[in-house]
């Protein structure tokens, strides 16, 4: 008999009698073509059903067979250095077309597996009883990993040898007597986070090399960033950039549903680049998840929790994840769309009433831990929220707010303007500033929150001076207030802006990065001292010192830092010139 019968269907989602009880998000086969699907409500002998796959081809009287477990995705070796869609299903075959409907899984990849346990010995959820060498040379192994659910005495274990990555190659005996089979691969439920021994509070900084990042709004390993901004203003280019320099061991990328031809841009340009660190293929240490607005619905309503999943394994690992997500936007309309189809209730602009609960699961998965295994690691998340017309009090955006600890607003009049990257200083902010403080301590730079905390009183002053100086006349500011429109147009040029395709520039050890803040540092304390002296402003603007200061990202570069030094000291020999000149014109 079958598990369950189709008697209506909308779009991705249909509703089937059923002849057996069925859980609530439990995976479902749909059709001839066994399409992929999920139960999302019960009411009575009904479920209803949302679809995976394109189900244009469904009808009435089709069967649907119940698969007994929650929609999952199976983790395990291949993974790593592979593009999929949103359920995890790989995209690299002929043109990276995605699956159609139906479409069988390829045969399972074969890896070499060496044992890391004996007969006899209990492990449990989390420890790795293996390791799998993912490339020969230079050699790289990935650990296999207990399932978290499971754990035990082994019974068996194979040697050494190629097996692939779904068979049996170790049994356990749990406590109470039950036998596990164990694969290089496990499945885990995608909506279900993964467990650890401890969550830790936030550790040390995601270093990205962008200056306005790292020095302004900083976020933590295990912490949380949301990057809104309006149609192009940036948000793919930053998102790719912290994904090419940032310092975690993997990342995750994930392209949620963006115009189809943007992600290609993404899926051409990421298997080509080079990790700047290894100075291999980024794409080994990463893992692309791409959703675009073509592929069903609902296949893009899953794929967060697909991306957050596969984070969530390499961070069991042992490794410093981030994920990126672009366009969270993409996903909260997939929800939408098929919310609507459910006949829910809309809420505000017509997404559903779970939308914010549905967001703060997401960021909630963001962590710093310890593992199962006692290991440290981390999973960052960074998404991207494009709200419509640039309004950033549209719902997408004020509830991922709630959710965040560091937000990163792109500002279309900086975007226009070309200056990037366009996070706008004056509504972005960091939580996570004041605890990273230490850490730059530790690095020698003792002064980094006291450089940031100016530089950012700076900007502020800049606004209210620039509303006086419209209505006065920017002639009729004092000179004090003069500088600090000076000094916040250095700040922006000379810090702050940072092409993402300058082979100079585009990234900033933290060793520049508290170098350049030092020079700036300086340069004020010596600009104020001369505009109290009586110097006038424009002297000081009109230094030559001050055109190489504006510069100085652009030219000097990591391996001449003692350029640095030298600019300071020219600084210096040239304030002392237009000090003599005023004292001078004083003795006449
Ligand atoms: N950091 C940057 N450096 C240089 N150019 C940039 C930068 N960020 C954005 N751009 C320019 O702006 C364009 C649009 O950016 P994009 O990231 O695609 O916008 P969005 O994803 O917000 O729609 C890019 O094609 C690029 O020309
Ligand atoms: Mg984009």
């Amino acid at each position: 008999m079958k598990d369950a019968v189709i008697h209506w269907i909308s779009g991705p989602v249909m509703r089937a009698t059923v002849n057996r009880p069925f859980k609530i998000n439990e995976a479902v086969l749909v059709g001839e073509k066994k399409l992929l699907g999920e139960v999302v409500r019960l009411h009575n002998d009904e479920i209803t059903v949302q679809m995976y796959e394109d189900a244009s081809g469904l009808r009435p009287g089709d069967p649907v067979a119940g698969e007994g477990n929650p929609l999952s995705v199976r983790l395990g070796p291949g993974i790593l250095g592979n593009i999929f869609d949103g359920l995890l299903r790989s995209l690299d075959g002929e043109g990276r077309d995605f699956l159609y409907p139906g479409q069988e899984l390829p045969e399972p990849p074969v890896f070499n597996f060496k044992p890391l346990v004996e007969v006899g010995q209990i492990i449990k959820g989390g420890d790795p009883f293996g390791q799998v060498r993912t490339r020969p040379k230079p050699a790289k192994t990935q650990p296999c990993l207990v399932p978290p659910d499971k754990g035990g005495e082994v019974i068996s274990i194979k040697e050494r040898g190629d097996y692939t990555d779904i068979e049996t190659i170790c049994t356990l005996s749990s406590s109470s007597g039950e036998e596990q089979e164990l694969a290089m691969s496990h499945d885990w439920p995608v909506r279900t986070p993964r467990p650890v021994a401890e969550r830790l509070s936030i550790g040390p900084p995601l270093l990205t090399g962008q200056r306005i990042l790292d020095c302004l709004f900083p976020t933590a390993r295990g912490g949380k960033a949301m990057v809104p901004g309006g149609f192009g203003t940036g948000k793919t280019v930053l998102l790719e950039t912290v994904a090419k320099w940032c310092n975690a061991d993997v990342i995750i990328y994930l392209g949620c549903g963006e115009r189809g031809n943007e992600m290609a841009g993404v899926l051409d340009e990421f298997p080509h680049l080079e990790d700047p660190v290894t100075k291999r293929p980024l794409m080994e240490r990463m893992v692309v998840i791409a959703n675009t607005s073509n592929m069903p619905v609902a296949a893009r309503e899953a794929s967060i929790y697909t991306g957050v999943t596969v984070a969530e394994y390499f961070r069991d690992q042992g490794l410093h994840v981030a994920l990126m997500a672009d366009s969270t936007s993409r996903w909260a309309e997939a929800l939408r769309e098929v919310s609507g189809r459910l006949g829910e209730l809309p809420g505000e602009a017509g997404y559903p009433a779970y939308l914010s609960t549905r967001l703060a699961e997401f960021y909630e998965r963001a962590s710093r831990v310890r593992t199962l295994s006692d290991k440290g690691g981390s999973l960052t998340i960074i998404g991207a929220v494009s709200p419509p017309s640039s309004d950033f009090s549209e719902p997408v955006t004020i509830h991922t707010k709630r959710y965040v600890r560091n937000f990163w607003a792109l500002d279309r009049k900086r975007a226009q303007a070309r200056f990037y990257p366009a996070i706008d200083p004056l509504i972005s902010y960091s939580e996570d500033a004041a605890d990273l403080a230490k850490w730059w301590q530790k690095q020698g730079a003792p002064n980094w929150d006291e450089h940031r905390r100016r530089f950012l009183t700076i900007l502020e002053e800049q606004t209210r001076l620039e509303r006086m100086a419209r209505i006065l006349g920017k002639d009729s500011l004092p000179p004090k207030q003069q500088l600090v429109l000076m000094l916040a147009d250095l700040v922006n040029e000379a810090f702050l802006r940072q092409s993402a395709f300058s082979e100079k520039d585009r990234f900033a050890s933290p060793k520049k990065q508290t170098k350049m803040m030092s020079m700036l540092d300086g340069f004020m304390d010596m600009a104020q001292k001369a505009v109290e002296a009586g110097v006038g402003v424009e002297d000081i603007t009109a230094l030559p010192e001050v055109r190489r200061l504006q510069r100085m990202g652009e030219e000097i570069s990591e391996d001449e830092m003692e350029s640095f030094d030298q600019l300071h000291s020219a600084l210096t020999t040239a304030f002392s010139g237009l000090l003599s000149n005023v004292q001078e014109g004083d003795g006449v």
